[in-house]
């Protein structure tokens, strides 16, 4: 194919959308305002496991402005569903702190707000259980883990292999629970008209919501509309329906009017989902030189008692390094505690930072430099399915990341770089996260003014979406990019998969080059003249993406870190953080540059701050907003830098492209613990590096 001639591909152009944002003319979700709006404050539980026995809404109903309470007494019936989560107030049972158990709708917020104070629910209280715990009774192993995986794979004889090593690395490490926190809080207006549904909502998905909202009203997915253009991040908290987006719908079905529900920052921390607290044991099994023989990865997680989510935390370790002998399991706990669900690289985050610090551990036993340590396991193929690696450039990160880091020049000795009150050390960590793709849908449309529309049911969560398929529109157009326009974020719109698994530039991206192709195509036979009507043509990418070639697609990276840790306090500070990335044609140097570095400042994150604390005795995590739930702050990052190495990799999509929104965030935490074991001579297996786990 020579219709692509690179040009805007490659290319650091700005936003397509950044002067609407920077102007505020980019109108997000809870900024629409139909005629005749109300507003809805939901009611959250205030036990965690129990029953709604009744509801005294008298005071209520008496607030200037109210205009109904809903609750499962008088809600409207939803059509039966597997999504648990999703039948919102269709029972009285309450199966976990913060569920929503009613609602209030008024003419105002602050009067709906007003009111959902004064509800007087009268529950019925059972004992909980929300502590995850490694001998658990309950624990058992799911069929599969995210997304359709084996829960546990088993290769050769791991236990024997781990008796007879020579060095063998035992250790258990700890995550705990995360809470997505993106910019924008989820919001939602849902109107109804004529029978059928629009929704203005903060979704990584239109096609996706569609499809998980129209079964709930029984209504085909034409019926529904979900219009996203612009999303303030997401994270993955967006990548699935939550409650809230049901509420909204039904209760403007209920009052007859458009509906308005903005989830609040302390809801969020209950109803949009978290990363799973994960307990992890590792052993690995190691000739003297640090080559493997076993690697042994068991992890810990919960769900609710509503619905399964099961995080694939040791997926990665089946494909990271050669060793003939491999076990991974997942075992699962359904405990009284809101469901999980994707949080940036779930699973790759926490289990990559288990595996990588034993790894850290196992450089220490042997003597041997952490980044040759890793040179040394490099498999040939993919050590999980046995197919090639359709690129692999693990060791190119590892050597240019250490080229640029000034690795060479370290002294392996813990804890003797002193420099007045401070303790510096430097750690590095592998990074992975698998290049997916999925199947899309698109048009392209040359208008008889000389400029094209590119339409594409995708999403921008603030990551460049927009702009880069811009680029790749223009390129297989060979038209300047200031005549394409690409209108994204509507469900009715081709259909298009998620912005989640790293896979919106390569799913929608094959979809977007299709569909231009075939309108050059016909512009061709019409001698490049566009009729009076304009020409369209379309494409789906669903028989491309099954048929593609067997390979094992991972993007990877190599992250090194510099710390200070203050030997009286214990306060850590990343004072350096590089990391570099084979992750396929880059298409936009600067978004991706962005992808990268938002990346590994919300591993930075997650290595120094980042902890939901559970309250057992109430059953909820307590430290619900962000003055409690402590994230990376502009202070806490000092300097860090994202490169990556040039890949030309054929195996992948039209643009040669692996997906790079995930991978910056895996590895990170390791790659800060350790060099906080450098530093100080202590190895922190529990996140985050708090403190009190340095003194
Ligand atoms: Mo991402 S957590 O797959 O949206």
């Amino acid at each position: 194919m020579t219709t692509t001639e690179i040009t805007y591909v490659g290319s650091p152009i700005d936003r397509v959308d950044g002067l609407e944002k920077v102007t505020g003319r980019a109108r997000y979700a809870s900024e629409h305002n139909p005629r005749d709006l109300t507003y809805a404050a939901p009611v959250q539980a205030t036990i965690a496991r129990g029953e709604v026995k009744g509801m005294d809404a008298g005071a209520a109903l008496k607030v200037p402005g109210m205009i109904a309470v809903i609750w499962h007494g008088n809600a409207p019936r939803l059509a039966p569903s597997d999504a648990a989560e999703l039948s919102v107030l269709q029972s009285p049972r309450v199966a976990y702190r913060g569920q929503y158990v009613a609602v209030a709708i008024a003419e105002t917020l602050e009067a709906a707000r007003e009111a959902a104070a004064l509800l007087r629910v009268e529950y019925s209280e059972e004992a909980h259980d929300v502590e995850l715990r490694a001998d658990h009774p309950r624990l058992y192993r799911p069929d599969h883990v995210n997304p359709r995986l084996p829960a546990d794979d088993v290769r050769g004889d791991p236990d024997a292999a781990l008796a007879s090593a020579p060095v063998v690395v035992d250790a258990t490490y700890t995550t705990p629970a995360e809470h997505n926190n993106p910019m924008e809080p989820h919001a939602t207006v849902a109107e109804w008209d004529g029978g059928g549904l629009t929704v203005h909502d903060s979704t990584q998905g239109p096609t996706a919501l569609r499809g998980q909202l129209a079964p709930l009203f029984g209504m085909p997915p034409e019926q529904v509309r979900i219009i996203s253009p612009h999303v303030g991040g997401g994270f993955g908290s967006k990548g699935l329906a939550h409650p809230h987006v049901v509420l909204a719908a039904l209760a403007a079905k209920q009052v007859g009017r458009p509906v308005k529900l903005t989830v609040t920052r302390r809801e969020m921390f209950a109803v949009t989902g978290y990363r799973t607290p994960t307990i992890q044991r590792v052993r690995l099994g190691a000739e003297e030189d640090g080559r493997l023989i076993a690697i042994s990865h068991e992890a810990c997680e919960q769900s609710s008692t509503i619905a399964e989510f099961a995080e694939q935390t040791t997926v990665a370790t089946r494909m990271m390094y050669a060793a003939p002998h491999r076990r991974t399991t997942h075992r699962l706990v359904r405990l009284d505690v809101p469901t999980p669900s994707w949080m940036r690289a779930p699973g790759e985050a926490p289990g990559m930072f288990a595996l990588e610090s034993a790894m850290d551990e196992l450089a220490v036993a042997c003597g041997v430099d952490p980044v040759e340590l890793r040179v040394r396991n490099e498999p040939a193929t993919d050590p999980d399915t046995g197919l090639p690696f359709s690129s692999r450039n693990l060791v190119a990160c590892l050597r240019e990341g250490a080229r640029r880091f000034g690795w060479d020049a370290r002294d392996p000795r813990p804890g003797v770089r002193r420099r007045g009150g401070l303790l510096y050390g430097t750690g590095v960590a592998s990074s992975t996260y698998p290049a997916y793709r999925s199947p899309s849908q698109a048009s392209a449309r040359a208008e008889p003014d000389g400029t094209f529309t590119v339409r594409i049911a995708a999403a921008d969560l603030g990551t460049g979406a927009r702009t880069v398929l811009t680029q790749i529109a223009a390129d297989t157009l060979r038209a300047p990019a200031e005549r394409v326009r690409v209108e994204i974020g509507d469900s009715a719109l081709p259909q298009a998969s998620i912005a989640g698994g790293s896979m919106g530039t390569a799913s929608w991206g094959t979809a977007v080059v299709r569909a231009c192709e075939a309108l050059v195509r016909e512009l061709e036979r019409t001698g490049g003249v566009v009729p009076p009507g304009g020409a369209e043509a379309s494409a789906a990418t669903a028989e491309e993406v099954r048929g593609q070639e067997k390979y094992a697609r991972h993007a990877f990276g190599a992250q090194f870190a510099e710390v200070a840790v203050d030997a009286d306090t214990g306060e850590t500070r990343v004072t350096r953080l590089l990391g570099v990335f084979a992750a396929g044609r880059i298409v936009n140097p600067k978004t991706a540059r962005s992808q990268f570095v938002g990346g590994m400042t919300m591993g930075l994150s997650m290595a120094l701050f980042e902890e939901s604390v559970m309250d057992a005795r109430f059953g909820d995590y307590l430290n619900n907003d962000l003055a409690q739930y402590h994230i990376a702050a502009n202070a806490d990052v000092r300097d860090i830098e994202a490169f990556w190495v040039e890949e030309d990799d054929p195996h992948l999509n039209p643009m040669g492209t692996k997906g790079i929104g995930e991978i910056g965030i895996v590895g990170t935490a390791a790659a800060v613990a350790n060099a906080v074991h450098h530093a100080t001579g202590i190895r922190v297996r529990d996140l985050p590096i708090r403190l009190d786990r340095l003194v």
